[in-house]
């Protein structure tokens, strides 16, 4: 490491005001608030000093990086892998797809189910993330979604008007329904399908529109209307498109994407 001054310890307050997290008074409060951690312990000491460069610092889990230029990438996320960069569990984890010795301090702008593929935004800039995750934001989030049986206009029109669901209603969502195919069912499914009345031979290609972030958001609305979700692909975010990336493979963001994300989500 380098001997120049900024890595020798400095206040914590200093630390998130210098990097952007906010200004020093807000820096401040976001410290008596308990949101601040230093090497995941939490902080609320105003004196409290760290070492740039030594010290992990995070704002609500998020970390918060100090004179380096951030970085932003996509993954294809593949289906099978945890959002997250650490498992107690040892399960396989996103950060075996993206180059966090290259880029030390990535971390996943919101999450992807454990079976979800698609876009999966990476980024260093914590206050960027904080910002494209704010709810009042209302960044759209486009999926692709395999959902069982025919969807129909009108259950459709249900999740376009908000459905309730058990933590409030969801905001209204673009829904186009695309094509209906038949399943490949199974001897037993062959079997299933005589005997139960509610189960379809066929499933709908549905492409669906949200601005809200909660979990398993998409599977609770599909369920709603009784048509569950089979496979589910996240296809954009914001401005971003996911676009012919391989699964599993990541990419740098173009300057292009990157201003169209601070500027309109
Ligand atoms: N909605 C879901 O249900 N799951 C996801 O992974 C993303 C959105």
């Amino acid at each position: 490491m380098s001997d120049s001054p900024e890595n020798y310890p400095i206040r914590l307050q200093k630390y998130l005001a210098r990097a952007g997290a906010a200004s020093r008074r807000g820096s401040e409060d976001l410290m008596t608030a308990g949101r601040v951690t230093v090497n995941g312990q939490v902080v609320r000491e105003l004196g409290f000093k760290v070492t740039p460069g030594v010290d992990q610092v995070s704002v609500d889990d998020v970390p918060v990086l100090y004179g380096q230029a951030p970085s932003y990438l996509m993954l294809h996320k593949p289906a099978g892998y945890l959002t997250t960069m650490d498992d107690p569990q040892g399960r396989p984890t996103v950060r075996e797809l993206i180059p966090v010795n290259e880029i030390p301090g990535l971390f996943p702008v919101g999450r992807l189910d454990y079976d979800t593929t698609g876009l999966l935004l990476f980024m260093t800039d914590g206050e960027l993330a904080h910002r494209l995750l704010h709810p009042s934001r209302h960044v759209p989030k486009r999926y692709r979604v395999l959902a069982d049986g025919e969807v129909s206009e009108s259950a459709a029109d249900l999740l376009r008007q908000g459905v309730e669901l058990h933590d409030g209603m969801t905001k209204p969502a673009e829904v186009e329904i695309g094509e209906v195919r038949p399943k490949q069912l199974t001897p037993r499914e062959q079997l299933r399908l005589s005997e139960d009345k509610t189960f379809s031979a066929y499933q709908t290609e549905v492409t669906c529109t949200i601005t809200e972030g909660r979990k398993r958001q998409i599977k609770r609305m599909f369920s709603y209307i009784d048509h569950p979700v089979l496979e589910l692909a996240r296809i954009a975010f914001g401005s971003l498109e996911l676009g012919d990336l391989p699964v599993g493979d990541w990419r740098h963001l173009t300057e292009d994407e990157i201003t169209q994300l601070r500027d309109n989500g």
